[in-house]
Order: structure tokens, then sequence, then C-alpha cells
């Protein structure tokens, strides 16, 4: 089944792609920029994404790798513990005082 009319990409075009991608790298992460990249080819006018998303979505090769999956709650974790404490504008230490 074509997938994107745009240029001409099927769903096993999609599947092979995805494939090929966790075959070569089982860390990566594939979006549909790298799909369209691989199969040497770039989206035009983005009407298909619904459609190419639900076909990545599709194939359990997508999957992001185990080791990945804790990466954002690790960085809002990070990102709590960044920044300026409480009180930190001169207003707030005067009257603080
Ligand atoms: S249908 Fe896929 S980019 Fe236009």
């Amino acid at each position: 089944m074509i997938v994107c009319h745009c240029t001409n990409i099927t769903d096993h075009d999609i599947r092979a792609a995805i494939d090929w991608m966790r075959t070569a790298d089982p860390q990566t992460i594939i979006t549909p920029g790298k799909i369209y990249h691989a199969l040497g080819k770039s989206a035009d006018c983005g009407g298909c994404m619904p459609l190419f998303l639900d076909t990545m979505r599709s194939d359990d090769n997508l999957k992001v790798p185990m080791q990945l999956r804790t990466l954002r709650s690790a960085a809002t974790q990070e990102k709590a513990h960044e920044g300026r404490s409480q009180g930190h504008r001169i207003s707030q230490q005067i009257s603080a005082a």
C-alpha cells in the first residue's frame, strides 16, 4: 500500500527501513525524517504523516530501546535541580531579612 504519494513510499518500504536502521544501530531513535533519509527521499506536502506514523507504530521494531526509555524522566529530574534557588530576587532577599 502506498503511504506517501508524493514520494511513492509504501508501507513495505517503511518497515524495511525500520528493520534496516534497527539492525544497523539497535539504540537508534527512529523518526519519519530518518526513514525518508534512509530511503533517499524527503517529505513534500506532509499530508501522509498520520498514515506514515501509524505505519511506523505498527512495526514491532520501532520501539524505543529499553536502555533509552528512562532518559526523559532522568532529564526531567535533572532539570528540576537546575536554575536559581527560591528567593533569588533582591526584593525577596530584602523582605526576608
Ligand atoms: S504524501 Fe507524503 S509528503 Fe506528500
